[in-house]
């Protein structure tokens, strides 16, 4: 089976935009996003394009502003100040990653914590790993979604993640953990990766090269899960982290690349936005 994050994106979209046609009656207004978006990596200017895109398909106020890669931190930090104190935006996000002269760590840290839509600030990070409420990170929040919405089971399984970022690898572990699967982080020093991977009953894969699992490490019947977005370097197309052709009749679930977890990752960014929003309204 072929799980479309696509498909169930837009189920759940429809839904949330139901939802919100009801808040400028109960709140007035609606729920307001802020992403800033530095540089013009082609990548990130896809994502932050998509991401007005199913703003404005949920009914979401969305503002981008797009700064130059020569901005400094400080004008950057200024921004983000501003967003804060401004009582009509409910979500900031900052397109990463940044240029090399900005520390990422501070920026995020600058962000007010409840309007941190992307889950990244230290207290939300901190309050995942301690199963307290908080902001869950998109992508993660989105495959957890997509492994539920096609009824696959994750407690007392094996789950293997390849990835250790702070994005996706760390917090999807801690994500199955609290569903209680047995969870293996792997990575790029992990030794004997294949022999790893194959005893995964779901395999979450986030380490950004093009077709890197392969069908010899993935066994008969497994749940793949594909985080990956790269250029095929052959076919110049879009393709993920694992090698779809070869694995997709070997796994009983699979996600595609586009059409998977990248819709889902969107869609967990809408749903997080409403969140805030709600939190302000209480
Ligand atoms: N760059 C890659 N993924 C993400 C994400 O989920 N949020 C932000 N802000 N930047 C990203």
């Amino acid at each position: 089976m072929i799980i479309s994050g696509k498909e169930l994106s837009a189920r759940l979209k429809a839904d949330m935009a139901e939802e919100v046609a009801t808040f400028p009656a109960k709140y007035g207004r609606v729920p307001h996003l802020a992403v800033i978006l530095v540089g013009e990596d082609p990548g990130s200017v896809s994502y932050v394009t998509g991401k007005a895109k199913a703003s404005a398909e949920v009914g979401i106020r969305n503002t981008t502003i797009r700064k130059p890669a020569t901005i400094t931190e400080a004008e950057l930090l200024g921004i983000i100040a501003e967003l804060n104190a401004d009582v009509e935006v409910d979500g900031i996000l900052v397109q990463l990653p940044l240029p090399k002269h900005i520390d990422e760590d501070r920026v995020i840290a600058a962000i007010d914590k409840t309007k941190d839509v992307d889950g990244f600030h230290p207290l939300n990070v901190a309050a995942l790993w301690q199963k307290q409420p908080c902001t869950l990170p998109c992508t993660p929040k989105g495959i957890i979604k997509m492994l539920k919405a096609a009824g696959v089971g994750i407690a007392g399984r094996e789950a293997v993640v390849i990835g250790r970022s702070n994005i996706v690898g760390l917090p999807v572990a801690k994500l199955l953990l609290d569903e209680n699967a047995t969870v293996t982080v792997a990575h790029s020093r992990t030794r004997d990766l294949a022999e790893v991977t194959r005893r995964a009953d779901i395999l979450v894969v986030a380490i950004g090269r093009p077709k890197f699992v392969t069908a010899d490490m993935v066994a008969e019947g497994a749940v793949v899960i594909d985080v990956g977005v790269n250029r095929d370097p052959e076919s110049g197309k879009l393709c993920g982290d694992v090698d779809f052709a070869a694995i997709e009749p070997k796994a009983s679930v699979i996600t595609p690349v586009p059409g998977g977890v990248g819709p889902m990752t969107i869609c967990c960014l809408m749903e997080n936005t409403i969140e805030c929003f709600l939190n302000k309204q209480k």
